[in-house]
């Protein structure tokens, strides 16, 4: 068996900045709002008819294989984390492949929501502990702007979120107690639509009563989306902010535990927490309960909103950039979102 590392990381984000004051020209929100309940103050928006989530994980792609000191051609395979795709199918894994001109390796896209990163860690992993792959490339991208409510009614989900991509290169490594030391993925369905995305969809209502989207009666096709459904503007992410955030911070306290136990390590060995970026709220939550200090935990909601699946490597490798992740250092990535799902990493350096 192989043990595995994170060989390169990269990450881009749009230019367009969005200030909380930008939003306020649309919905009835301020900047004082959003600062206090979670702490952002901008965030990026992709640019519409350029950019879509495939271009900007191929973006931040280029940038890992070069910092992983390999050329595109070595890549072996393709995990993308998103839940913003260009298309419904086929899957951004594609998309971003034929951008790089890498066609004819393995491609998986995964739909793990904010924990996507995480669960592409682990299947990363394992694909390189058999010695199956080499070089596995593995992004997060979110185009989140281009499928939110910007009328008042959306405003508790659309104020958090933000677009952008992170990737990495997860390699086999022979040095001794590096790498990834072990991952740790959770979930529970029981409460799926409390942070969701539901129309377009095949579910004709089997989950939350049909009448709700207005399905005509045995008829097939034409069930993905509804005349009710676009009158009722029921076509945009729906979020129980209160009772995700509760979940959040009982489940990322204790994935980050599981890791540390497995590990024989406390939370005061480690040198970096790289939380989801969530909400700076939880975040801080976090901090506290497992009492670390300000330079254990990498922030950076403030600028760039929770961009989901590319929250974690986009946060890392500015982490990275700021040289706060170093050779030996003990990080530790976890994430917590819809599904939910929730599930955490830890590396040695
Ligand atoms: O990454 C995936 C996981 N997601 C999360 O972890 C998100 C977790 N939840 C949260 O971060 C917080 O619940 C939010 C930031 C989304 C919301 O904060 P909150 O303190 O839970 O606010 P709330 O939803 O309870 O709403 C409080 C009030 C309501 O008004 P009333 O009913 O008290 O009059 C909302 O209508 O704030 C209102 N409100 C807003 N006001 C201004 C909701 N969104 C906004 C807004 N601007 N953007």
């Amino acid at each position: 068996m192989f043990q595995s590392k994170i060989a390169g990381i990269g990450f881009y984000v749009p230019e367009k900045v969005v200030t909380n004051d930008d939003l306020t020209k649309m919905m009835d929100t301020s900047d004082e709002w959003i600062q206090e309940r979670t702490g952002i103050k901008e965030r990026r928006y992709g640019q519409k008819h350029k950019e879509t989530t495939a271009t900007m994980g191929a973006e931040a792609a280029k940038i890992a294989v070069k910092r992983a000191g390999i050329t595109l051609d070595d890549v072996d395979f393709i995990i993308f984390a998103t839940l913003s795709p260009d298309y419904f199918f086929p899957g951004c894994g594609v998309l971003m492949q034929r951008i790089l001109g890498i066609n004819g390796i393995g491609a998986l896209d995964i739909r793990n929501q904010c924990s996507g990163f995480v669960y592409g860690l682990s299947i990363a992993d394992q694909f390189v502990k058999t010695g199956m792959y080499k070089n596995v490339l593995l992004v997060g991208s979110e185009f989140h702007s281009a499928g939110l409510d910007f009328s008042t009614k959306g405003r508790n989900v659309t104020v958090i979120f933000g677009d952008g991509a992170g990737a990495a290169i997860i390699q086999p490594t022979k040095e001794e107690g590096k790498g990834i030391l072990s991952t740790h993925l959770h979930a529970d369905g029981e409460h799926a639509e409390k942070l969701a995305y539901i129309n377009p969809g095949c579910h004709t209502g089997v989950h939350l009563g049909k009448e709700q989207f207005g399905y005509p009666e045995d008829e097939y096709g034409g069930a993905f989306l509804t005349e009710k459904m676009f009158k009722e503007q029921d076509i945009f992410p729906n979020m129980d902010g209160q009772f995700v955030f509760k979940f959040a911070v009982t489940k990322f306290p204790e994935v980050i535990g599981e890791a540390l136990q497995k590990n024989g390590y406390k939370p005061e060995d480690i040198d970096l927490l790289v939380p989801h970026q969530a909400n700076l709220r939880i975040s801080q939550f976090v901090q506290r309960r497992l009492r670390l200090r300000d330079d254990q935990v990498w922030n950076n909601i403030q600028k760039y909103g929770n961009t989901t699946a590319a929250s974690i490597p986009i946060a890392l490798c500015e982490a990275w950039e700021a040289g706060k992740v170093k050779d030996g250092d003990l990080i530790c990535l976890a994430a917590f979102g819809s599904g939910f799902t929730w599930a955490s990493a830890l590396i040695r350096w």
